[in-house]
């Protein structure tokens, strides 16, 4: 049976957990297979707000088996967090949740690195979420990190100590200190914790898994415009946010892989440095932020708006072989007159390109628009597709036209019912 892998394919912040939300009761499993506390995934139902770090979003569902992959980077104290407050909500997390033995932990040291190595970049910091990821996956590049696995070992004091003092010598390096004793005590009972949970081979439960007919929903984190190869480089996240790695992030081969979900707002977003060609800094992008609640899940940092990105759009659905989209936040458009989207780039000679350039062109370049009609509807009080007004099924169908791709779900609002599936 398949594996369907849900992306984003902006920068972050999609909508990814509300859809995997919506499409959990036809899987049998769900998989993280990337990324970390960086993202921050909202689930809304039954009149309360979830949000998820780095517990799959299956978590809700007696029935789905929820993995944490081995490419995943794993903070210990922030899981144990963010369990806590499951159960608190009275959420049984405990009898399906499965954790890869190699997936890297995050240590109190890399936290602190990735404070140190932002305040060194000066100006032209990434606005990383200072969560250790970029050091993190450093580490296990450098085939220097510490596993999940690795807590099970006698001597893991000993590697833990091995790591810091590595860690020291590199903080020192810019004349800083770690300064981490005072997090050390909570990182070892969280590691306590975590030695009591399920850390398998999830490579091997997952084949298992498909082997035995299940179905499995990949849930991507970040979004492809912060890959690490394809992103707006170097102000990307550390790891390969596309497709491609949910198969090195859960151990899964090419061919189990059916569809692929992509996953955008019916406007754009950042959080964090980099180029943004359609970002607006008028009313209209504020408004958009006010409309949108736009502020982080992860960091509450207020998210940069704009207008959707067709060539950038189109890029990520190339690069995930997007079968089907997934438009999410429509209503945050009610309001609007008018809705422009991007379907050029303009260099400073006059030249025009649908295609993305280099970061560097990235950001010397003026976005060209075609400018829509606002359809001025109240989106959330649709809940049957046909009555959507003729100006958003325009909309779609622009959208249709030029991605050559399927919108076949809009989200009209952040509670899993406000989900109009269109095909
Ligand atoms: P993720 O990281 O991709 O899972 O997205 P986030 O959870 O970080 O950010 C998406 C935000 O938009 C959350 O606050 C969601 O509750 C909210 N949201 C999701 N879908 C919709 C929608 O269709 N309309 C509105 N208004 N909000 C939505
Ligand atoms: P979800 O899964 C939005 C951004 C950060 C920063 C850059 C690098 O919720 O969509 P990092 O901490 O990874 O080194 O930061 O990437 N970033 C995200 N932006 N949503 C996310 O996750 C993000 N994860 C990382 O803001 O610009
Ligand atoms: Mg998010």
């Amino acid at each position: 049976m398949p594996v369907d892998v849900l992306v984003g394919l902006q920068w972050g912040d999609e909508g990814k957990g509300k859809i995997v939300d919506v499409l959990a009761p036809t899987y049998d499993v769900v998989a993280r297979f990337q990324g970390g506390p960086n993202a921050g995934h909202t689930l809304t139902f039954d009149g309360i707000k979830h949000v998820l770090h780095q517990v799959p979003s299956g978590i809700f569902h007696p029935h789905i088996i929820n993995v944490v992959g081995n490419g995943v980077v794993l903070d210990p104290v922030v899981f144990r967090q963010e369990l806590q407050k499951l159960t608190d909500r009275g959420i049984d997390w405990e009898k399906n949740l499965y954790i890869s033995r190699k997936a890297q932990l995050i240590l109190p040291s890399h936290r602190a690195l990735d404070r140190i190595n932002e305040e060194a970049r000066g100006g032209s910091k990434i606005g990383s979420t200072l969560k250790g990821i970029g050091p993190t996956y450093q580490d296990k590049i450098g085939r220097t990190g510490l596993r999940v696995g690795d807590i099970l070992l006698p001597d893991f004091d000993q590697r833990y100590q091995a790591a810091v003092a590595r860690h020291a010598t590199l903080a020192e390096f810019h004349g800083r200190g770690l300064e981490i004793e005072e997090f050390e005590a909570d990182f070892f009972s969280a590691v306590e914790f975590l030695r009591t949970l399920k850390l398998t081979d999830t490579e091997y439960l997952l084949n298992d898994l498909l082997k035995q007919g299940k179905n499995i929903l990949a849930e991507g984190a970040q979004g492809s415009m912060l890959d690490i190869d394809f992103g707006t480089y170097p102000y990307v996240t550390s790891s390969s946010t596309i497709v491609a790695g949910a198969c090195t992030g859960l151990g899964i081969a090419p061919q189990h892989i059916q569809k692929v979900y992509g996953i955008s707002k019916a406007y754009c977003t950042r959080v964090g440095s980099g180029p943004f060609p359609t970002e607006l800094h008028d009313q209209v992008g504020e408004q958009i932020r006010q409309a949108g609640r736009e502020f982080g899940s992860t960091t509450g940092r207020p998210r940069r708006c704009g207008w959707i990105d067709l060539p950038a759009l189109r890029y990520s659905i190339m690069l995930n072989g997007v079968t089907e989209i997934h438009l999410m936040k429509a209503d945050v458009l009610d309001e609007f007159d008018e809705i422009r989207v991007c379907t050029h780039y303009q260099f400073s000679d006059g030249r025009l390109t649908d295609q993305l350039p280099d970061h560097g062109d990235l950001e010397n370049m003026q976005p060209v628009y075609v400018s829509l009609p606002g359809w001025k509807t109240t989106l959330q009080a649709i809940s049957d597709p046909a009555t959507l007004p003729a100006a958003l099924t325009s909309y779609i169908e622009y959208l249709e036209r030029y991605l050559s791709v399927p919108v076949s779900i809009v989200s009209v609002g952040p509670d899993r019912k406000s989900t109009l599936h269109l095909k």
